[in-house]
């Protein structure tokens, strides 16, 4: 599969079945996690694996709309960052979520991200659940599991070209 490929393929999923997802396969998409790119190299990052059936459903609770995948995930990694480390923290821990969920593709699994920091109460919920201190910032918390629904892979010819532009924004946009 080529990496374009695997982008094409990777779709948030929200529904899982039951089967667990291997130790080896949330090593995997952790050690990807940990080869991502941030600012400075300040790996501001920490990453708290949820495999407990008790906090993975209460997870599903932290939002009004928009944390269901907890219903039936089978595992969560929370991405706490460090915002004393770098004004960057978001943007690098947005890159090791995507590390996350192209190798969730990649391994068969499927993935999405529940948006945690500055949503509603959310930050507080994740950090009593999962013992995270005041001095790390909540960035998300992405749930995992094998895929209980389908989604369709992107369609390279549907794509938003127009978002491309030359040279200047306001060149026309040609493929
Ligand atoms: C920063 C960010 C926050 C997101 N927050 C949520 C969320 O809280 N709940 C949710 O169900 N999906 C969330 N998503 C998933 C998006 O809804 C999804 O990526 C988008 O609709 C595109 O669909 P796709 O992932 O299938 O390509 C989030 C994605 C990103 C990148």
């Amino acid at each position: 599969m080529t990496f374009r490929d695997l982008c094409a393929q990777r779709r948030s999923i929200r529904r899982y079945t039951n089967q667990p997802v291997e130790q080896d396969k949330i090593d995997y998409m952790l050690q990807c996690a940990l080869m991502s790119p941030s600012s400075k190299r300040t790996n501001g990052w920490e990453f708290v694996v949820i495999r407990d059936e008790q906090t993975l459903r209460q997870l599903s609770a932290i939002r009004t709309y928009g944390s269901g995948m907890f219903d039936t995930a089978t595992a969560g990694i929370v991405i706490a960052m460090n915002p004393s480390l770098t004004d960057t923290w978001q943007a690098d821990g947005g890159i090791a979520a995507e590390h996350i969920l192209l190798a969730a593709e990649e391994q068969g699994l499927g993935a999405c991200w529940c948006q945690v920091y500055k949503r509603e109460g959310a930050e507080q919920m994740v950090r009593s659940l999962c013992g995270i201190p005041e001095t790390l910032n909540v960035l998300c918390v992405i749930s995992l599991g094998y895929k209980d629904e389908e989604r369709r892979n992107y369609d390279l010819d549907k794509l938003k070209y127009e978002k491309i532009h030359h040279e200047t924004y306001t060149s026309n946009h040609s493929r």
